[in-house]
C-alpha cells in the first residue's frame, strides 16, 4: 500500500467507501487528511448526532474507541468500524466501574454524570452523559443537587463553578493532552503574541482556564476562531485544530500554546487504516445486546435532553 502516493489512497477510500456504502466520521483531532475524506467532521457531540442517525449500514469511525463504541450503543443495528482498534483514550482508561460504584456507595443521593470520554462498563453505571459541548445545558436540566461528575476533574470544576449550588463529587481523572499545559506556556504564548486571544477546551486545569478569553467545546473554539475579527490567536487544544483553522482562515495566524497538545491516540489512524478498514471490513467493534442495552440510556438522555 505504501507505493501509492496520498492522492491516490484518497481516490481509493472515495471510491471504496461510496461501493460499499459506508458514512466514514472524523473527529477533528484526527490527522487533516483523514478529516479530507471524511463524510462529517465534527466533535465528540455531533459525531455522536451523526452516528445515531445514519442511515447507511456501515459505519466507520475514525477517532477513538470509546467514540466508536458510543455509534455502536446508538445505532446497534449498524456495522461499526474503528480503523486502528489499538485508539484508545487514556482518560477513558483511567475510570473503571469499581471506582463508579465506590462514589456511588459513598454518595447515594447523587447522579452520576459521565462524560462521553469512558468505557460502556462505565456508562452502565451512569445516569446521563455529557461532551465538552452540552455539559453545561445537561447539568442545569438536572433537579439534583447532588453531582457525581466522571471521570474528567477538570471539565467537572469547569461546570461546577457554573452550579455553586449544587454540590459536586469528582475522581482522579483528567486528559493527559490537555491536563498538562501549564501555565508558563499560556504566559509566554501572551508575551509572545500580545494581540491574540486565549482559546481554550475545558479539559485544561482552571488556573489556565482562569486566564483565558474564550472556553469552548472543540467546535466551539473552531466557530470561535472563524467568527472572530481578531487576526491571530493562541489555541490551547489538540494540534489538528490549528491545523485546521489555519488551513480554512489562511488570513488569519494561529499560535499551538503548548507543544504537549497532541493525542498520540488520535493520530494513530492513518490512510492506509482507512484503506485496509474498507477493503477488508476487519477491525468492526462488536458488543453483546447486554453491554448495549445497559450503556444506551445515558447515552439517550444526552441525546434527549439537548435536542435542538
Ligand atoms: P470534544 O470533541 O467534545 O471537544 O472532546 C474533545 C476530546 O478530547 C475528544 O477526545
Ligand atoms: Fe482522550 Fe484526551 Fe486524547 Fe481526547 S484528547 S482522546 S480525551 S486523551
Amino acid at each position: 500500500m505504501n507505493n501509492i502516493s496520498n492522492n491516490e489512497k484518497a481516490e481509493k477510500i472515495l471510491r471504496l467507501k461510496e461501493e460499499a456504502g459506508a458514512l466514514v466520521l472524523a473527529h477533528y483531532y484526527q490527522n487533516l487528511d483523514i478529516q479530507h475524506v471524511a463524510d462529517y467532521c465534527g466533535d465528540s457531540f455531533e459525531l455522536a448526532k451523526r452516528a445515531r442517525s445514519s442511515d447507511k449500514n456501515i459505519i466507520v469511525f475514525c477517532g477513538v474507541s470509546f467514540m466508536a463504541e458510543s455509534a455502536k450503543i446508538m445505532n446497534p443495528e449498524k456495522r461499526v468500524f474503528l480503523p486502528r482498534a489499538d485508539a484508545g483514550c487514556q482518560m477513558a482508561d483511567m475510570v473503571t466501574p469499581d471506582i463508579v460504584s465506590k462514589m456511588k456507595k459513598e454518595h447515594p443521593q447523587a447522579v452520576v454524570v459521565c462524560y462521553i470520554n469512558s468505557s460502556a462498563a462505565t456508562k452502565a453505571l451512569s445516569d446521563i452523559c455529557v461532551t465538552s459541548s452540552n455539559a453545561l445545558k445537561i447539568v442545569g436540566t438536572l433537579k439534583e443537587n447532588e453531582i457525581i461528575f466522571i471521570p474528567d476533574k477538570n471539565l467537572g470544576a469547569f461546570v461546577a463553578k457554573h452550579f455553586p449550588d449544587k454540590k459536586f463529587y469528582f475522581m482522579e481523572g483528567w486528559c493527559p493532552v490537555h491536563h498538562d499545559v501549564d501555565i508558563e506556556a499560556l504566559r509566554e504564548a501572551r508575551r509572545l503574541h500580545p494581540e491574540a486571544p486565549v482559546v481554550i477546551h475545558p479539559e485544561c486545569r482552571e488556573e489556565i482556564l482562569k486566564e483565558s478569553d474564550f472556553i469552548g467545546s472543540t467546535s466551539g473554539i473552531l466557530d470561535y476562531c472563524r467568527e472572530s475579527d481578531k487576526k491571530e490567536f493562541i489555541v490551547a487544544t489538540e494540534r489538528a485544530i490549528v491545523e485546521r483553522l489555519k488551513e480554512e482562515c489562511p488570513d488569519k495566524k494561529f499560535y499551538l500554546m503548548s507543544s504537549c497538545l497532541v493525542c498520540p491516540n488520535m493520530k494513530k489512524t492513518r490512510l492506509d487504516d482507512l484503506l485496509y478498514t474498507l477493503e477488508t471490513l476487519d477491525d468492526e467493534i462488536y458488543m453483546t445486546e447486554e453491554e448495549i442495552r445497559a450503556a444506551r440510556l445515558p447515552l439517550e438522555r444526552m441525546l434527549n435532553a439537548v435536542k435542538d
